[in-house]
């Protein structure tokens, strides 16, 4: 029999108890060993229910359990999940985590430190929720460099942006439905702000590069800005507004962004509507791929969480993760990437498009019926820098939108 904790009793920590006691027969099968959970730490004490008698308040009681072999970390946050975690791992005991923001701050140390036990620090439900992408990235794909990979990493904000584009829905009130169906985080703006698809693509960047790609040198910027207006306007050019995590190799570095952005029609991640996630994932050998599915929520994730709980249980004494080292990749610098850009402007079309030509190049006008007072306008693909230059002498631009 195989003893496992669980660290945290929330959306995750319950989820992960549920597919362990619903999938229970096939799980066992799998592992080739019954897997039974020993402990559930938690503040709370869910007085009546079945995980009652597993519920414990102290983390000595499950480090110094040698009994128990697998620690879950399903908390969130960086403390005390880092303390509990590494003192796991040190204890000799293999970690699987959901927590993207851990992973990203101190993934490289606590890796090695798994590799040094020769025992498993597993993240697959970081990213992506219950799809599919760690093990891809770090197994399947290992015969190609990966050129780009984009996605749609958060279920909150695309969740928002779908209803706000298919119902012309207020942007307070799909946040509070995101918040309801358990989808968003503890604090909610490390959705909107961006932060939390911001950490999943260092996530990721990190893998395929092998080298720490830090998130704090990722340029972000979230959907809070994104009002009923600029959906007015993608809907006009036939796209729709999407929060993108993206990387791109260039030359020896990768650039990284997360913004929201234009997506067309044509484009894979124009269809991926509600709280689904898709990682477009583009290989030099494999060409173009789409990993898609349930980027939130309690059993998609939990589901990926204990996957990585089978993966640890049969491999007790062997490291079976992507790793990557605490060496810093350099990251492009953002002002010598290169895109188009759509910019709403305040003011007249026919005074201000010689204007905007001279300083742009050509343009391409966009404009809606219900709107006298502004217009918007799509660039020719040219870089941040020389946009945010050539922008900073025009005051009548009020908004701007990446487009992909
Ligand atoms: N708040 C996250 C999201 C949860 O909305 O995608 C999954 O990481």
């Amino acid at each position: 029999m195989i003893k496992i904790a669980v660290l945290g009793y929330g959306t995750v920590g319950s989820g992960v108890v549920e597919v362990i006691q619903t999938n229970q027969k096939v799980i066992n099968e799998r592992v080739g060993e019954e897997l039974d959970i020993k402990y559930v730490l938690d503040l709370r004490e869910f007085p009546g229910t079945p995980v009652e008698k597993l519920i414990v308040h102290d983390f000595e009681q499950i480090v110094n359990d040698e009994e128990v072999k697998i620690v879950v970390e399903v908390m969130g946050g960086i403390e005390p999940a880092y303390t509990f975690v590494k003192r796991s791992l040190l204890a000799g005991k293999s970690v699987a985590t959901s927590n993207k923001a851990l992973v990203a701050k101190h993934g490289a140390e606590l890796l090695a430190i798994a590799k040094e036990k020769n025992i498993n620090f597993l993240y697959e439900a970081s990213v992506g929720g219950g799809i599919p992408i760690i093990r891809p990235l770090a197994a399947a794909l290992t015969g190609d460099v990966i050129e780009e990979i984009t996605g749609i990493l958060n279920g909150t904000t695309n969740y928002m942006m779908t209803k706000m584009y298919n119902e012309n829905a207020d942007y307070d009130a799909v946040l509070k439905e995101a918040q309801a169906r358990g989808y968003a985080e503890r604090d909610p703006s490390a959705d909107v702000e961006g932060h939390d698809a911001c950490r999943k693509i260092a996530i990721l960047s990190s893998i395929i590069s092998g080298k720490l790609v830090d998130f704090e040198d990722i340029y972000t910027e979230g959907i809070t800005k994104i009002s009923l207006d600029d959906i007015n306007y993608a809907k006009a050019m036939g796209m729709k507004i999407k929060l993108l995590a993206s990387c791109n190799r260039s030359g020896d570095k990768l650039c990284a962004i997360v913004a929201p952005h234009l997506v067309a029609k044509e484009h894979p991640l124009y269809n991926i509507e509600d709280v689904f996630n898709a990682i477009f994932v583009k290989g030099n050998m494999l060409g173009d791929s789409m990993f898609y599915g349930s980027g939130a929520g309690k059993l998609p994730t939990a589901s990926a969480v204990v996957g990585d709980i089978v993966e640890a249980a049969k491999n007790p004494n062997r490291s079976m993760m992507a790793t990557w080292t605490s060496e810093k990749l350099e990251l492009e610098e953002k002002a010598d990437t290169t895109k188009r850009f759509f910019v709403r402007v305040k003011g007249n079309e026919t005074e201000l498009k010689d204007a905007l030509e001279v300083a742009f190049g050509t343009i391409e006008v966009v404009k809606l019926e219900d709107k006298n007072d502004e217009f918007g306008f799509v660039t020719e693909v040219m870089s941040e820098g020389a946009y945010e230059a050539i922008a900073a002498g025009f005051p009548q631009i009020c908004h701007m939108i990446r487009v992909k």
